[in-house]
């Protein structure tokens, strides 16, 4: 049994039950399924295969160590957007030339590091950027491909704050700038032209903004060539959608489907940069209930996971499953779910159906492998979550619990003042 599943009514992972890990390990606690990530790998890998297909990891998403060393074992590449994001990939053992740098503004000292590491590909964003990219590796005498990140003007219909597409956001470069710009990395002696990228946003539920993006990024490359311009490569981007409401697996073989019908009589290699639909699936985040209370009419239930250890809730209005780890029985009401921060905002959960809970019952908040502990932080000088990873049925810690001593380790106190 792989994933999260129930035996006999209680909830396990991998088969293991979440109640033993909890007794060994502190609440809050972020635990991923090895299991899973290699299934939702291989779906996706399988869904898009082909010899020309590389599927590069969106670090962003989740960005431990350990599972980036899993991915990258399962062949995946990377897609980072900072040099720190990079440093990751490198010291997890992906190889320089299968990582590809995305993001609207790197900085000066990102560029050159990432010429330094032999990195495969450059995606920029902006003329400002591909000048910038081309003089510092001018000087450096290093070179890489160097790829023009397309705005497409396409509208994801996903949340506003995760929707990249649209001409008004501040990410790609318009179609009609492309083209000139791209002449100029190839004129250039200094860049090897990369070809052309997309990413039109994030949690996207339907194929038809995929499909607008790719065929507008599909007619530029045909232009390019025959303008004589190389185009070796299309970078798809991320972006597939999960069904945080049901847990039900993403129609990866659609997407797979829809990827053949645009680009497989076409000669370019293509890239996929997935971060969601590789991991949310394969994480949750077990609380431990504090506090039950009632007032008005209303029902909460405080536990020792908060904003600062998921912050997707309060940030994107975003729902997560929540369920409890025993089996409690039938729903007796309706409860908000609530960490101890000192915010109307800090919820993981609004008006869930939920049974009679008691002090010390622990709650699984699912679909957390993704944006999850990558985004959280000591906000109420709260030490975050730590994370485990369930592998071959062993449970490993994969980061350091953060002590309160160690996030006061981090202030200084000028002379001055002391
Ligand atoms: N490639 C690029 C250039 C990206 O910017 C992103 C995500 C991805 C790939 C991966 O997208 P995915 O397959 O994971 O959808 N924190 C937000 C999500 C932000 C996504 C930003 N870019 C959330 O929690 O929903």
């Amino acid at each position: 049994m792989t994933g999260f599943s129930r035996i006999n009514g209680t909830l396990t992972v991998d088969g293991i039950p979440l109640e033993d890990i909890a007794a060994r390990f502190p609440t809050p606690l972020y635990i991923y399924s090895a299991a899973t990530i290699r299934e939702s790998y291989t779906r996706f890998a399988e869904a898009v295969a082909g010899p020309k297909s590389r599927v590069h990891f969106a670090v962003k998403s989740n960005s431990n160590l350990a599972i980036l060393r899993l991915l990258g074992s399962l062949g995946a590449g990377a897609d980072i957007v900072s040099g720190g994001e990079m440093q990751r990939a490198l010291k997890a053992g992906i190889a320089p030339e299968a990582i590809i740098f995305s993001g609207v503004g790197k900085s000066d000292a990102e560029i050159t590091a990432a010429l330094e590491a032999g990195i495969g590909q450059i995606n920029a964003e902006s003329e400002a950027e591909v000048m910038r990219i081309l003089a510092l590796a001018g000087s450096s005498g290093r070179s890489s491909r160097l790829a023009l990140r397309i705005n497409p003007d396409v509208d994801a219909s996903t949340h506003a704050k995760i929707s990249t597409g649209k001409s008004d956001t501040k990410f790609g470069i318009s179609r009609e700038a492309a083209t000139d710009l791209y002449r100029r990395i190839a004129e250039s002696g200094v860049m090897e032209p990369g070809g052309l990228a997309v990413h039109i946003g994030s949690q996207i539920m339907t194929l038809e903004p995929f499909r607008e993006a790719w065929t507008t990024l599909l007619e530029m490359a045909r232009q390019l060539e025959a303008e004589n311009l190389p185009v070796p490569q299309l970078d798809l981007g991320g972006g597939i959608g999960i069904d945080y409401k049901t847990g039900e697996p993403a129609d990866i073989e659609a997407f797979g489907h829809l990827v053949r019908s645009i680009f497989g009589n076409e000669p370019y290699h293509l890239g996929f940069e997935p971060g969601r639909f590789l991991t949310a699936e394969a994480g949750i985040l077990l609380t431990e209930t504090l506090y039950t209370k009632s007032t008005s009419g209303k029902r909460f239930i405080i536990v020792d996971a908060a904003m600062n250890d998921l912050i997707r809730p309060t940030l994107y209005e975003a729902y997560h499953r929540i369920e409890t780890v025993a089996d409690k029985g039938a729903p007796i009401g309706a409860a908000d779910i609530v960490g101890p921060v000192c915010e109307t905002g800090d919820y993981l959960g609004l008006d869930r159906m939920m049974p009679a809970i008691d002090k010390g019952d622990l709650l699984a908040v699912f679909s957390a492998g993704a944006y999850g502990a990558v985004m959280r932080s000591a906000y109420n000088t709260r030490p975050p979550a730590a994370e485990l990873l369930v592998l071959d049925g062993e449970v490993h810690p994969v980061s350091v619990p953060q002590r309160v001593e160690d996030l006061l380790a981090q202030d200084l106190i000028p002379t001055a003042l002391q």
